[in-house]
């Protein structure tokens, strides 16, 4: 494979009808990464270093994903789709610059970096001119099966809706996955008939045509691989049913580099976040987009991270929901607290129940315990933040940043103001509604002062007013 350039074509231009859907087949999500992400992905790590995409029915949208995840793969058109046969035809300027042509269904999301490797280097080392993956199953249902000549010499391939009782016993199906030496495919690719019983140009026919080309001798090739890996999408159901193999796959991978789960089939993890050793995950836990996750950390059940990086024996209690955020080693979330977006917490730090933060930074050994909502603030160090705290951060009109100092202690039930300023070693008595600045050590209070009226609560009772 390693003089030779080989280039791989990803077909995702049909309409996936059976879907029956407003997105197109290959963007469907599992977990969280479209379909194409899959196969994309599994490419890449083969080592093929070029690809494209087909984009046809709602090509548009296909485009856009391609263009924002993988600047490097380009996007080719075939504006009617008439067959898998004419999506290699129409794009012959862009695979003809290649000596190998990879061309797989967009619909496969289970196939790994290994199986690819596989059939491209039994391919060069066999000189063969088309080599392809099929499976073996017994349930062959509307795949195209492989017709093998007696000598075994020759291959072709019939679809299921052309074939007749005894074709369609066959148990040996196509998968979708071919190399062809494009010199060969150029001189076959142009045969193609569409009179069968979809009127379309089939892929698969050139697999027939190569055998029978007269000109010069053509070898064709079909490796049987693992049945799972080659799993086609076509329904909502098939989409259900590789979602959670895939989740069980990525599961084991973690699991075989020492990641704990007390209940792996309800935990799911992204195909991008990345999880270090001894790390521990309760029941239902979700770990989303590129998370990461440090050595050690423990994330309870029913937590949920996206795109959260978290440093070394992070200790999140349960329910703990966040995004787009970091704790640093040793922090503590949780139970029951949301992390939003762009929100910092410091080492050994604590945020607790039923707190909210966005957009803020708390600093090392600091504590939110209980009932705040923390936005655009910034927090120092070792200060404590008062059951009930929270920062008035806007206005109706525009977001304000609350900044808290070192040692700072904000007493419960305080509304802090913003834009506002508490300073290090500061105190704000509690119910406080704090409007202007608090300077280093001083103490800021503003509420109304209480006022005790001496045997009142008595004289109400003896005139029999309500208990
Ligand atoms: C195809 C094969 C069948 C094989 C099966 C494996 C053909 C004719 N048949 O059938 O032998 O067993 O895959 O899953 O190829 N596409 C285009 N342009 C088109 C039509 C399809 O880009 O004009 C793309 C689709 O988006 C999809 C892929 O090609 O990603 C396969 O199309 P699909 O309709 O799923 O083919 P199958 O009927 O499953
Ligand atoms: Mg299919």
């Amino acid at each position: 494979m390693a003089q030779s350039k080989v280039g791989a074509l990803i077909m995702a231009a049909g309409k996936g009808s059976r879907m029956k859907s407003v997105l197109p087949k290959v963007l469907h999500n599992i977990i969280d990464e479209p379909i194409l992400f899959y196969i994309l992905r599994a490419v890449n790590e083969a080592g093929v270093k070029s690809s494209a995409v087909i984009a046809g029915y709602l090509g548009e949208m296909i485009e856009n994903y391609v263009k924002l995840s993988w600047p490097d793969v380009e996007v080719l058109w075939q504006r009617e789709q008439l067959g898998t046969g004419h999506a290699v035809q129409v794009t012959r300027e862009w695979w003809s610059k290649y000596d190998h042509v990879l061309v797989l269904n967009g619909d496969l999301p289970m196939l790994t970096p290994q199986t690819i490797q596989y059939l491209i280097n039994e391919h060069i080392d066999s000189s063969s001119d088309c080599t392809l993956l099929s499976f073996i199953t017994y349930n062959p249902g509307t795949y195209g099966r492989i017709i093998r000549s007696k000598d075994a010499n020759k291959i072709s391939i019939v679809e299921y809706k052309d074939a007749d009782v005894n074709e369609r016993n066959i148990n040996e199906v196509n998968a979708g996955v071919y190399v062809f030496n494009v010199s060969k495919l150029l001189k076959i690719i142009d045969n193609l008939s569409n009179k069968n019983a979809q009127g379309e140009y089939y892929l698969p026919d050139v697999i027939e045509l190569m055998g029978k080309y007269e000109h010069e001798k053509m070898k064709t090739l079909a490796l049987v691989a693992d049945e799972e890996e080659l799993q086609g999408v076509n329904t909502p159901y098939e989409l259900a049913e590789l979602t959670v193999k895939i989740i069980r796959r990525i599961n084991v991978y973690w699991m075989t580099r020492g990641v704990r789960m007390t209940m792996p089939q309800s935990v799911i993890i992204s195909p991008r976040a990345e999880l270090e050793e001894d790390v521990a995950l309760a029941p239902s836990v979700h770990i989303l987009g590129s998370s990461r996750i440090g050595k050690g950390s423990k994330i309870g059940a029913w937590s949920s991270l996206s795109n959260v990086i978290t440093g070394r024996d992070v200790k999140l209690v349960s329910n703990v929901i966040a995004e787009n955020s970091k704790f640093n080693d040793g922090a503590i979330a949780g139970p029951f607290a949301y992390i939003r977006e762009k929100t910092e917490i410091g080492e050994r730090a604590f945020v607790g129940k039923f707190v909210e933060i966005k957009k803020s930074s708390v600093g090392k050994d600091s504590k939110v315990p209980h009932l705040s909502y923390i936005g655009d603030a910034e927090i120092g160090n070792d200060s404590n933040i008062g059951a009930g705290t929270i920062t008035c951060n806007y206005d109706g009109v525009k977001k304000s940043q609350t900044i808290i100092g070192d040692r700072a202690f904000i007493g419960s039930d305080t509304m802090l103001v913003a834009p506002v300023a508490i300073g290090s070693d500061a105190v704000t008595g509690a119910g406080s509604t704090i409007t202007k600045n608090v300077p280093d050590g001083a103490l800021g209070v503003a509420r109304s002062k209480q006022i005790n009226v001496d045997g009142w609560a008595h004289k109400k009772r003896e005139k029999g007013g309500e208990h």
